[in-house]
């Protein structure tokens, strides 16, 4: 058990507030997971907000998440789903750091919103490289570090108090650089300024990238 499980606010406060946020982008996610295909990964599921937007097709979705309480929240989401698409899925208490499943196994991998909390983007994105099957894709959509100057200071400025208290949310990465790094390509890529988000967030990347030269 982690020293956050202790904390008032990351056991009770944060879970809720996860799930509410991680909702404001119901109609990008549904875009985004439609494509999903065969035996799914999603790496840090969070509350379980994407539970709902995979089609059906999909054979089988792991849902990898390492907080107990985040988690928790999960497991009700997955209970109030019916019984057809609940037995697909599986919830696996993990860090992505290591993910517990063999090499080349999966399908498609989703990272939504996640690639911002890891602590080491490219040790996960490594591990992802590793899970997805040659010709697998890697869905994501990330928040990542503005285009605007101005913006990017007070990015900067402002990570340290942020992510404090997001769960270790960085406001500042340059994730598809990141993706990159890792050895994938990126096969569809779209970047744009989300226009309900608050600004510091609003920098979004969205689309799949394939492994090696894929
Ligand atoms: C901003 S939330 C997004 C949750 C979910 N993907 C969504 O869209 O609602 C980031 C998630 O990444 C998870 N996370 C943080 N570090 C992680 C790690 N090392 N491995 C896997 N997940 C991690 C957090 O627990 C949290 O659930």
């Amino acid at each position: 058990m982690s020293l956050r499980s202790f904390n008032p606010y990351y056991r009770w406060i944060f879970p809720w507030i996860l799930d509410r946020v991680s909702k404001v982008v119901t109609p990008e996610r549904e875009l985004l997971l439609q494509q999903a295909e065969g035996l799914v990964l999603e790496v840090g599921s969070g509350t379980g907000t994407s539970f709902h937007c995979y089609p059906e097709t999909i054979s089988r979705l792991y849902a990898l998440e390492p907080d107990a309480a985040v988690m928790q929240r999960a497991a009700n989401t997955l209970a109030d789903m019916p019984y057809e698409k609940q037995r697909k899925i599986e919830l696996i208490r993990a860090d992505a750091m290591v993910i517990p499943l063999a090499d080349n196994s999966c399908d498609t991998v989703v990272c939504f919103l996640v690639l911002c909390s890891v602590p080491d983007p490219i040790k996960v994105l490594t591990e992802i490289s590793r899970v997805l099957k040659p010709g697998g894709r890697l869905l994501f959509f990330e928040h990542v570090l503005s285009d605007s100057k101005i913006v990017q200071r007070w990015q900067h400025r402002l990570n340290p108090l942020w992510q404090s208290c997001g769960g270790g949310c960085q406001l500042n990465r340059e994730t598809a650089k990141l993706i990159e790094a890792a050895g994938f390509r990126l096969a569809e890529y779209d970047r744009y300024q989300h226009h309900s988000f608050p600004r510091l967030v609003g920098q979004l990347i969205s689309g799949t990238a394939v492994k090696g030269s894929g």
